[in-house]
């Protein structure tokens, strides 16, 4: 039979947590531009992303629905979800309902093109 401790030790993440700890460095570098920032600032504006969540250096982006993307290049997870990685930012915008169904996000129907670009652009958050 197993004491406490070995319970415990048996059910440590702790090449998880290592590994979230390291993506946490503030030094950590920038990811590469899955798309085009510029264009996915315009993106981001026009669908009212701002309604819901506060955006550094975005006029009228106060919502306090979601969480607020400052710093978001910086992030280790999105949404609490998904490791904070290109390919994973990129299906959380296109479609949040599928990662956690029910959440208060709605999927905007964008194109794979449109979410790669408001990507790039959350990575332009320091
Ligand atoms: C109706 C409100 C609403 C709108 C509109 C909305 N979001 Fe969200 N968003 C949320 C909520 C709520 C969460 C947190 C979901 C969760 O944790 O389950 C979230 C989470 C996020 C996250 C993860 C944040 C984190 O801290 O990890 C990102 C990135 C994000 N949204 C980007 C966007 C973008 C880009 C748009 C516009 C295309 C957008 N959201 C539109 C409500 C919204």
């Amino acid at each position: 039979m197993l004491d406490g401790t070995a319970v415990i030790r048996s059910l440590s993440p702790l090449p998880l947590l290592l590994a979230l700890a390291a993506c946490a460095q503030p030094d950590r570098p920038h990811w590469p531009v899955v798309g085009d920032a510029a264009s996915g600032r315009v993106w981001t504006e026009r669908m009212g992303c701002g309604s819901c969540h506060i955006i550094p250096g975005m006029e009228n982006a106060t919502g306090l629905v979601g969480p607020p993307l400052i710093h978001f290049s910086r992030r280790t997870m999105v949404a609490g979800y998904l490791p904070n990685t290109p390919p994973n930012l990129v299906r959380w915008i296109k479609e949040p309902q599928a990662v956690a169904p029910g959440n208060a996000m709605p999927n905007a129907g964008l194109s794979e093109g449109q979410a790669r670009d408001i990507a790039a652009y959350l990575y332009t958050l320091d």
